[in-house]
């Protein structure tokens, strides 16, 4: 029996590809693991209304971990449109997988680091070496979305919220609520495990991202716990900037940060741009981590256009693997499996 339980979970589009090569990578280094194949992507939302089956969800139980290659989605009407002829008018919702497969299994660690490999010609500047912590379940990504806005809902944020009034008389099909989400708990963890992260690899300073001179309620929370949390690491500089504001000082300054953590959607923005910092998406990836089950992925998309021909590069993948070397840390005491040892002669 192998030691490692692993969940291959490639998806469609290029993500076939990037998984082929990724694998020539794990065999290479004769990782002891035994590779279960998972259906996940386009071609099951299309053909079963459901781009994660519940036959996978069960998979990810068993496993010690996952890779996850890439999906095709689209916007809400169009992928309604691709359903087959039986599945549709049932009220089915396309939701990315991916998403939900941080949801379900409460994988609040995005890990993302963005080192700039000397030479690359794509660098921004040579020595780049960032690493991004986003949270990763709650947040604009928490799925309460409403549009149209029913009025019993309209009813409430009249009697609740003075800025609603703006909106007040408008038909509930007129417009569209999205609820951002942000708990202490959530946010707490995700800052902690920054700074842990910081502290075991040696990092010499955190920033936490926010805009809580307009975001006040949810990222005013996210600001408040992370500087709580800070106070735990007195040996690690602590500063904090606002969303825009880091976007420009990141690709002015790169040198001047180190690791940065945010609430999910700002993650998302700023890991796409350290990606594109040290090289692009093709050099991004993300360790998806939670205390049960660890999902890794390059954070480029299915470039349907190119699949099959092999000809996208593979490393973000391959960078992916690598991430698992720092899941021990994050998982403190309670490992599940031995990462470290896992991809330990991987990568330099
Ligand atoms: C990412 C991606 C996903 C996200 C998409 C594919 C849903 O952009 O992993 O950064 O928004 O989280
Ligand atoms: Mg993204």
């Amino acid at each position: 029996m192998s030691k490692h339980r692993i969940a291959w979970l490639p998806g469609d589009g290029i993500g076939n590809d990037v998984m082929e090569a990724a694998r020539l990578v794990l065999d290479a280094v004769e990782l002891d693991a035994e590779y279960v194949h998972g259906d996940i992507g386009w071609e099951y939302w299309c053909r079963e209304g459901d781009a994660l089956p519940t036959r996978t969800v069960h998979l990810l139980k068993t496993v010690d971990a996952a890779l996850f290659g890439a999906i095709t989605s689209k916007p809400v009407k169009a992928a309604e449109a691709e359903l087959s002829p039986e599945h549709k008018g049932r009220g089915l919702t396309y939701r990315s997988p991916i998403v939900r497969m941080r949801q379900l299994f409460d994988l609040y660690v995005c890990l993302r680091p963005c080192k700039a490999y000397p030479g690359n010609p794509l660098n921004h500047r040579e020595g780049i070496d960032l690493v991004v912590f986003r949270e990763n379940t709650e947040d604009l990504y928490a799925g309460v979305e409403f549009g149209p806005v029913p009025q019993e809902l309209a009813a409430t944020l009249k009697g609740l919220s003075k800025p609603f009034a703006h909106f007040a008389d408008l038909p509930g099909d007129e417009y569209a609520v999205s609820c951002k989400i942000n708990t202490k708990h959530g946010s707490e963890r995700i800052v902690r495990a920054a700074f842990e992260f910081a502290k075991q690899h040696g990092r010499k300073k955190v920033t936490i991202v926010h805009k809580a001179n307009v975001v006040r309620a949810t990222d005013g929370l996210f600001l408040e716990e992370a500087k709580k949390v800070a106070q735990d690491f007195p040996g690690i500089q602590t500063d904090d900037a606002n969303i825009d504001a880091i976007c420009m000082w990141l690709l002015k300054n790169p040198f001047a940060y180190d690791v940065l953590v945010a609430p999910n959607l700002y993650g998302d923005i700023i890991s796409d741009l350290c990606a594109q910092m040290v090289g692009g998406l093709g050099f991004g990836c993300s360790g998806n981590i939670g205390e049960k089950l660890a999902v890794f992925e390059p954070t480029h998309g299915s470039a349907p256009k190119y699949a099959g021909q092999h000809k996208v590069n593979p490393i973000a993948t391959i960078l992916a693997i690598k991430n698992g070397e720092v899941v021990q840390q994050i998982q403190g005491a309670r490992p599940k499996v031995d990462f470290e040892n896992m991809v330990k002669n991987l990568l330099a």
